[in-house]
């Protein structure tokens, strides 16, 4: 059974009160609490905003990721952030690849796979966005390009950092736009997926959905057979929606 994960991904919002506070509400709530332990419970505060939600999540189900790390461990690297300083503070899982930041700090494929390898080395677990455009999927090569992403980021970081990472389909289009992919769009891009990771035996790690996931259609997305969770921007900053859709998952049957 491929293991099931509901991650938030907060952005550049709460600050660090405001991240302890969302993190109780998260962490006390009876779907949070009678959840599966089949499914993992992952927030992605800002930086600034780690420490507090560490300290509320402490004992409870949730996990806390980072929004993103640097690829090297230490050195002359200003402003920057190592994923050794996120690991020792018990962060448990980090984003890499993520459009914004693709768009925003023009991050390419090499390097998010030298960051995911070397937030695997350092003991966090990868969360590896990939997506195509609107224009990419108007033109019809949503394929190519996410194939071409996934051997990109593959040869960066190697087989095995694929094998110990999960994969998040991130649609660019459909990210803060309310304009999720329908359940068969999203189903059809993971089957891809999992046939590409299939080729180097990666095919049981979790491959979760981004993209406008609310608490109105994560069930519908959880019932697709290789949808194994959300990353959740906009609904992850309610604890109502986001356990709604943890609640979601939990109700899905383990595959
Ligand atoms: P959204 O963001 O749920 O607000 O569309 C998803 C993401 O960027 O990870």
């Amino acid at each position: 059974m491929r293991t099931r994960i509901i991650a938030g991904n907060w952005k550049m919002n709460t600050t660090p009160d405001e991240a302890s506070a969302l993190v109780a509400e998260i962490v006390s709530s009876s779907t949070v609490q009678q959840a599966p332990l089949s499914v993992r419970i992952v927030v992605c505060p800002p930086y600034l905003s780690l420490s507090s939600a560490i300290q509320s999540s402490v004992g409870s189900h949730v996990v806390i990721g980072a929004q993103n790390c640097h690829h090297e461990e230490k050195g002359a690297y200003t402003g920057e952030v190592s994923p050794v300083v996120l690991h020792g503070m018990g962060v448990k899982y980090v984003i890499v690849g993520h459009s914004e930041r693709r768009r925003d700090q023009f991050e390419n494929n090499e390097l998010v796979g030298r960051k995911a390898a070397r937030a695997l080395a350092c003991g966090l677990t990868p969360i590896i966005c990939v997506g195509e455009t609107l224009d990419e999927r108007e033109d019809d090569i949503t394929t190519d390009v996410i194939g071409t992403q996934i051997r990109l980021i593959t040869s960066a970081a190697g087989e095995d950092v694929i094998k110990g990472s999960v994969i998040a389909y991130e649609p660019v289009w459909a990210i803060g736009t309310g304009r999720a992919a329908t359940p068969i769009q999203a189903q059809d891009v993971h089957a891809f997926i999992r046939s590409e990771l299939h080729i180097f035996g990666a095919q049981d790690v979790p491959i979760l959905y981004g993209g406008s996931v609310t608490d109105e259609n994560a069930s519908t997305l959880f019932t697709c057979r290789d949808i194994d969770g959300a990353l959740v921007g906009g609904a992850s900053l309610k604890a109502s929606s986001f356990c709604a859709i943890i609640e979601a998952a939990s109700g899905v049957h383990g595959r």
